[in-house]
């Protein structure tokens, strides 16, 4: 089902779901443009880590923090129904030359390890976060979320490696 049109709504507003990527590999479109907005991801996220640290703007870090966890969220939906519906991820991946020892499988099992639990990690963070800090500051919470803050981002980091390295051994190799 490569390069099907799988959504369309009206006139020139298309959805592409299934088709061929744009990276000069054997992902799909969405597989494409997920690997290159998890680098998106990991850049935004430190630079709010680095404002909220540093230049205390805990406001601007929370506006990011909220609009980067919508980002995912539409993300991961859009990428569940293409790989699961639509794009035939495995023929591909059957081409790498990593694919007959098992290793592009256990690659896919260890990014699952980290991809799976970050976005649980990442909602408990924020909901948390929303209902304590108010007003946005320093207080009470803070040690607390600070901690959380940083095993939510570590999570996140490990979800983009482990991808990025899952996609190398099964649609660039
Ligand atoms: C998943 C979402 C979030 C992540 C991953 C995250 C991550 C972090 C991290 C790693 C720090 C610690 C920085 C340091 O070492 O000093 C931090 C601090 C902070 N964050 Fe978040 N954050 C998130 C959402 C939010 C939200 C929604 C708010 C506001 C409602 C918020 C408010 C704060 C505040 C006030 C601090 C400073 C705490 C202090 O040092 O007293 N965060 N965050």
């Amino acid at each position: 089902m490569s390069d099907l049109i799988a959504l369309s709504f009206q006139n020139n507003q298309l959805f592409l779901l299934g088709s061929r990527g744009f990276l000069p590999a054997r992902g799909s479109l969405m597989l494409d443009i997920v690997v290159c907005a998890m680098l998106l991801v990991v850049v935004v996220l430190g630079f709010s880590i680095f404002l909220v640290r540093s230049k205390r703007e805990y406001r601007l870090h929370r506006a990011i923090q909220i609009t980067l966890a919508l980002v995912l969220a539409v993300a991961i939906i859009a990428f569940e129904i293409d790989i699961r519906f639509f794009s035939d991820w495995r023929s591909a991946a059957e081409q790498s030359r990593f694919y007959p020892s098992g290793l592009v499988d256990l690659s896919l099992w260890v990014h699952l390890a980290f991809a799976i639990p970050t976005p649980f990690i990442w909602a408990y963070v924020l909901t948390g976060a929303l209902r304590r800090f108010q007003p946005v500051g320093p207080g009470r919470y803070s040690q607390f979320h600070r901690r959380w803050g940083w095993i939510a981002s570590i999570a996140m980091l490990l979800t983009a490696l482990t991808g990025w390295v899952f996609y190398y051994l099964a649609f660039v190799a």
